[in-house]
């Protein structure tokens, strides 16, 4: 592995590791929640705060900051971390999953796909060489080869074909990437396994990909309806044969539970839009599980969202005044939710790393579960 990206681990505990991926913008501790930052910004967040509920680096979207405001544009003004004002690593996805569930009129064809805007309609085409340029224009630290998230459920034939269509378009980005030089140089680039819920499909994915010199390797096509106990499933065969000595990554993955599921199986990386998303929902997620702040009961409760929260929400505000923003549609009722959730799910993975430092992963899984069973009171 290049000296510029390195994973360190530090301590494992049954298959779930602990460590530091090492970038020339800094650290990440892992397991590692990054949020997603779409359309550079995450949403409702200033970046010195994201910062301060404990990310070390956040996601970004190629198919979104292509529309807009395109990635030539952020690229004449310094890059996307001059740009959002955020200095530490940025991972982006490649397009290939927000294509196929954002924009019109798609079609996919061994070249790419072609599309129109969800914005104003648009024509554009995404192809891995395509996306790689748009990637390195942004000036991402960890780039997403170009994919199919295989849709669920599908056949096996057609998982297959959409697989092997991946695992061509990885070749392609691999080539694609290393021909940008001086952007290669110095960041990664991830492929991401395909084949569904089938196993010899999900291990012909990993032997396409294991020899061609990723940096980093993503399990996608999962989270996409086939429920918690199949994802895991998929995890528990997977996970084995996947490279040990780089990153492996779980796309769009996920809520609690399932985050310390797939850590337990050996995940190091996750994003997902589910703590800002429910900010801005009045859905806020504590230790004894998740709350609606609609609900009529918090109305005049003088405690905070959770107890044993450092956040600003919890620290200076109570629930009755949460849940007063958030039914008075105060934009402050979405940036405190985002940032308690934000901090909730970093907290989380602390405790994790945490954990497996201390070879105590399985105590706190079982204390995870127990507390949530009690139920917010
Ligand atoms: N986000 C969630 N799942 C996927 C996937 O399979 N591929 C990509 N590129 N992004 C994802
Ligand atoms: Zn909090």
């Amino acid at each position: 592995m290049k000296d510029n990206f390195k994973l360190k681990i530090e301590a494992t505990d049954g298959n779930a590791r602990t460590g530091v991926l090492k970038t020339w913008r800094g650290d990440i501790r892992t397991p590692a929640f990054m949020p997603v930052g779409t359309a550079a910004t995450v949403k409702a967040m200033k970046p010195e705060t994201v910062r301060e509920t404990g990310a070390d680096i956040l996601l970004g979207n190629t198919y979104h900051l292509m529309l807009r405001p395109t990635a030539e544009r952020i690229h004449n003004l310094g890059g996307l971390h001059k740009f959002m004002n955020w200095e530490r690593p940025i991972l982006t996805d490649s397009g290939g999953f927000q294509v196929m569930s954002l924009a019109q009129l798609r079609k996919i064809t061994e070249e790419g796909v072609a599309f129109q805007s969800h914005i104003d309609g648009s024509k554009h085409m995404l192809s891995p060489e395509r996306s790689m340029e748009i990637q390195r224009l942004l000036g991402s630290n960890i780039v997403m080869a170009f994919d199919e998230c295989t849709p669920y459920p599908a056949t096996k034939q057609e998982t297959a074909d959409s697989m092997r269509l991946s695992m061509r378009w990885a070749r392609r980005s691999f080539d694609a990437f290393h021909n940008g030089s001086v952007h290669a140089a110095k960041n990664a680039l991830f492929g991401i396994v395909q084949g569904g819920v089938f196993e010899d499909l999900r291990l012909e994915s990993i032997d396409a990909l294991r020899d061609m010199g990723f940096h980093g390797l993503a399990v996608g096509g999962l989270a996409v309806g086939e429920g918690q106990e199949v994802m895991f499933e998929v995890l528990d065969y997977t996970m084995p044969k996947m490279p040990t000595d780089v990153p492996r990554y779980l796309m769009g993955v996920g809520k609690p539970d399932d985050i310390v599921g797939a850590v337990e199986r050996g995940i190091d990386m996750f994003d997902c839009v589910l703590p800002t998303r429910s900010g801005r929902t009045a859905q806020g997620f504590t230790r004894r599980g998740t709350v609606n702040l609609k609900n009529a009961r918090h109305t005049d409760d003088p405690r905070p969202l959770d107890e044993e929260c450092g956040c600003d929400a919890c620290s200076k505000y109570s629930r009755a005044y949460l849940s007063h923003l958030i039914r008075s549609g105060e934009i402050l009722g979405a940036m405190l939710l985002t940032e308690h959730n934000l901090t909730y799910f970093q907290d989380l993975m602390q405790g994790l790393r945490d954990a497996i430092a201390a070879g105590k992963l399985s105590d706190f899984v079982a204390d995870f579960h127990a507390r949530r069973a009690l139920g917010d009171i």
